[in-house]
């Protein structure tokens, strides 16, 4: 039976992966029902005959390139804990950005939030959790991402987040939000990385729009202006080679103050307008 040192030392096994130290850590700390912090402090730890098996079995399933969070059924964002599964996009620390901004524009202790595409809820819960006094309408077209949304929401015990499926707009009742935000889908068809990595088990519904990757960013820019009230801000995640355009749609569709933000690279990933 093997240590943890020595199952640490099984990088080999993932080289596909540019993770793939960080990728057993959080597989074997999962086995073990431990923290990552607790496999440095017990390395001559031997494992159990059955957790072998089942770190072994998950080494397996990861070297075939299925996502650490799939196989975990979990994915940290913002610091909360979500549960995650094959029905929408898993969180990626870059939307932190979204959340961020979205928190910098808008201080007012109270205010209707619309979440555009919610996925696992990742940005809608983010922000209900920083902000009690906010109500947030989160949406999505897929009814399985929704069910998930909902128990993240109840795992979390957020009562400020109300959940609706909705085709983007089509199902909103009439109503004012002084904050829209999205990640939408916006990846090319033929973007050659959508047949690399993690993206391979996403569902495309959640990772590709037509023309361009930029018809989602365009529904939600020109459909936004009936739902923000006088001086709500629009804030939506992009592409990096995408700002440009971004701004060019915003500004199109009669929203001003129009900005893109850089994430931590120094590349635009967000774009921001107000009514
Ligand atoms: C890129 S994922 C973002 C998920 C989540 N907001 C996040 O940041 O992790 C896009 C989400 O938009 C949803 N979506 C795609 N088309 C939609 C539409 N027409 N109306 C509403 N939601 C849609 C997908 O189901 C998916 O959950």
């Amino acid at each position: 039976m093997a240590t943890i040192k020595q199952n640490l030392a099984r990088s080999g096994e993932l080289e596909h992966s540019d993770s793939a130290r960080l990728d057993i850590e959080v597989l074997l700390a999962h086995v073990l029902g431990r923290s990552r912090t607790w496999l440095y402090t017990w390395p001559e730890h031997q494992l159990a005959p059955g957790e072998q098996r089942q770190l072994d079995e998950l080494l397996v399933r990861r070297a075939a390139g299925e996502p650490v969070a799939h196989i975990i059924g979990r994915r940290e964002f913002w610091s909360l804990d979500l549960k995650v599964d094959a029905s929408t996009l898993i969180p990626r620390p870059e939307t932190e950005l979204l959340v961020e901004t979205a928190l910098e524009l808008c201080p007012r202790e109270h205010l209707q939030v619309l979440d555009l595409g919610t996925g696992s809820g990742a940005i809608a819960l983010a922000l209900a959790s920083e902000r009690p006094g906010w109500h947030l309408l989160a949406v999505d077209k897929s009814a399985e991402a929704l069910t998930l949304a909902e128990e993240n929401r109840r795992a979390l015990g957020l009562g400020n987040v109300e959940l609706l499926q909705s085709d983007w707009f089509s199902a909103i009742p009439p109503r004012q939000f002084g904050l829209v935000v999205s990640n939408p889908p916006y990846i090319d068809a033929a973007d050659p990385h959508l047949e690399r990595g993690d993206v391979r088990f996403e569902p495309r519904s959640a990772l590709v729009a037509e023309r361009a990757g930029l018809a989602d960013i365009e529904r939600i820019a020109t459909g936004c202006g009936a739902y923000l009230e006088a001086g709500g801000w629009l804030v939506v995640e992009h592409g990096w080679q995408q700002a440009a355009e971004a701004r060019r749609i915003f500004t199109a569709a009669g929203l001003r103050e129009v900005s893109s933000r850089d994430d931590y690279s120094g590349r635009g990933r967000l774009t921001v307008g107000r009514k």
